[in-house]
């Protein structure tokens, strides 16, 4: 069997999807769950670009063990220094650089001659190699670039112990035959000096086809993300690459990855969670119609037999299977850790201990506890982020002029708080009220709520983007609850902490931020 490598940029790449920004509790959630997933690499950030990168990739190399981490770096000693220093605690380490190589890149962006690029691609990989023995060199926009050239600096790049190339259809531009042509040549020229990578952008819808016409012809190495999150319109998403080389073992035979399947299921729910951007139902291998089966003659053939309409089985994806119907409020807490552990989570006593009261509780407002409820609980209940401010009950009412009033009472280091606002919705009376408690103010950059199972009784999942410094990136926030307008307050002050673990921020004895 040969393996095809898979490079997982989810906290990379993905993090530039508008939007996705990720601390680092989060981030490390993520790259832990990569790893049970069983991704080669973990591109775990751009140490250089800022101290909260070179953090999240110094403490995931801290924390994973089985997948290789990595840092991306521009050609530059600056970056590439800043990368080997945030890798230097991992057991198994990549620096990954990269410099542009098409003309207009080289002309516009760079503005170099074809031959400095080369030099200055040159000189990164010999001091990448400096610090770690596995270096991969991109050649930013290789689609839109002169095949003779890439020979040329792939030739170099190789030459000063660049291990994996990687071509990059940045823009998301080629169609597969033309990327299955570029990887032909490539590979007939590097006659397995190193490994090919694809890296493909889909602004034509086209990265998962494209990807795949790159491994036909040569690629031994794909750069993807959990569900096709990434810059604009995404990366190549994992699940679908790693579930047609599965599924389609005639095309593959003799090809495989070591990704654990049944992990990609949590992976996706993760990720969607953490960065409040859900694939949309019908999103191939994970969106939540992938496996429904609406009409009734697919319906009749599916009880006569599942291959009647479904290529792959669910279980293998990590789907639960039937209603996901959970314990009931007579289950104990054995019954409820077995759960739990079914569902793929790892929590220690605590968290298992609060997981459960919340269970309780949640047996007692709802007829039936679905798989969902539970992740949904154990989503909150597994965070890490310093809980600074924690709601402790509020109420909102419809007031004169068509106003709304919102009293709260939160706790800051078991201080109880209480106050009240005027706004113009619920939402913003909530907000305002906080603020006024907190001390903080924000701008609500977007607005999710929806139901985590079915029912009228359905817990309600409510995701917040806050901006609290103009110009800086927004902060994501959840909360879960059975009313709306709770789980509107809990996902604030998730955002609001976050912010402030960030920050660095912590109160003093007086309860004065410092
Ligand atoms: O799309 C791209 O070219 C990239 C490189 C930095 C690998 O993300
Ligand atoms: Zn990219």
């Amino acid at each position: 069997m040969e393996i095809i490598k898979i490079f997982d940029t989810t906290l990379r790449d993905g993090e530039q999807s508008p939007g996705a920004s990720m601390n680092i509790e989060e981030k490390i959630k993520i790259a832990l769950q990569l790893e049970r997933l069983g991704v080669d690499i973990i591109e775990a950030g751009f140490a250089a670009s800022s101290p909260g990168d070179f953090e999240a990739i110094s403490q995931i190399a801290q924390r994973v063990t089985k997948s290789s981490i990595c840092s991306l770096a521009r050609a530059v000693p600056r970056d590439i220094e800043a990368a080997a220093k945030a890798l230097a605690p991992a057991v198994l380490k990549r620096i990954h650089t990269f410099i542009a190589t098409s003309p207009i890149h080289m002309e516009f962006k760079l503005k170099m001659k074809p031959q400095e690029v080369i030099s200055r691609a040159v000189e990164a990989v010999k001091l990448a190699r400096s610090f770690v023995d596995d270096v991969e060199f991109s050649c930013e926009d290789a689609c839109r670039s002169d095949i003779s050239f890439l020979k040329e600096i792939i030739d170099a790049v190789m030459e000063a112990g660049a291990s994996t190339l990687n071509l990059p259809d940045t823009v998301g531009y080629r169609l597969p035959h033309e990327i299955g042509n570029m990887i032909a040549t490539l590979s007939q020229h590097i006659n397995n000096r190193a490994i090919l990578s694809v890296h493909c952008h889909n602004d034509l819808g086209l990265a998962t086809a494209n990807s795949v016409f790159g491994i036909l012809n040569g690629a031994r190495q794909v750069e993807c993300t959990i569900n096709g999150l990434g810059e604009r319109a995404g990366n190549t998403a994992l699940e679908e690459v790693v579930m047609i080389l599965k599924t389609r073992k005639d095309i593959f035979p003799h090809m495989d990855t070591r990704i654990k399947t049944q992990e990609i299921y949590m992976a996706s729910k993760l990720v969607a969670d953490i960065t409040g951007i859900c694939p949309q139902p019908n999103k191939a291998i994970v969106g939540k119609n992938a496996f429904a089966h609406e009409s009734g003659i697919h319906q009749d053939g599916m009880l006569k037999h599942p291959e009647t309409y479904e290529i792959m089985n669910p279980n293998d994806i990590g789907i639960p299977q039937g209603n996901g119907l959970v314990l009931g409020k007579h289950s104990g807490r054995a019954a409820f850790k077995d759960k739990i552990i079914s569902l793929g989570f790892n929590v220690n006593d605590d968290e298992l201990q609060n997981a459960f009261e919340r269970f309780k509780e949640l047996c007692d407002s709802k007829k039936e506890v679905f798989d969902d409820d539970i992740r949904a609980i154990l989503g909150e209940e597994t965070t890490h982020i310093p809980q600074i401010f924690a709601l402790h009950s509020l109420q909102v009412q419809t007031c004169y002029g068509g106003h709304y009033c919102c009293a709260i009472s939160i706790f800051k280091d078991d201080v109880k708080y209480s106050d009240s606002a005027l706004g113009n919705g619920a939402v913003d009376s909530i907000f305002k009220a906080i603020d006024r408690i907190s001390g903080f103010a924000s701008v609500l950059k977007d607005y999710k709520v929806e139901a985590v199972s079915s029912g009228k009784d359905a817990l309600a999942k409510v995701v917040v983007r806050v901006e609290f410094e103009e110009g800086k990136p927004a902060l994501v926030g959840h909360g879960v609850d059975n009313d709306t307008m709770t789980s509107t307050a809990k996902a604030y002050l998730s955002a609001l902490n976050s912010y402030l673990s960030m920050k660095g921020l912590i109160a003093d004895k007086s309860g004065t931020m410092i």
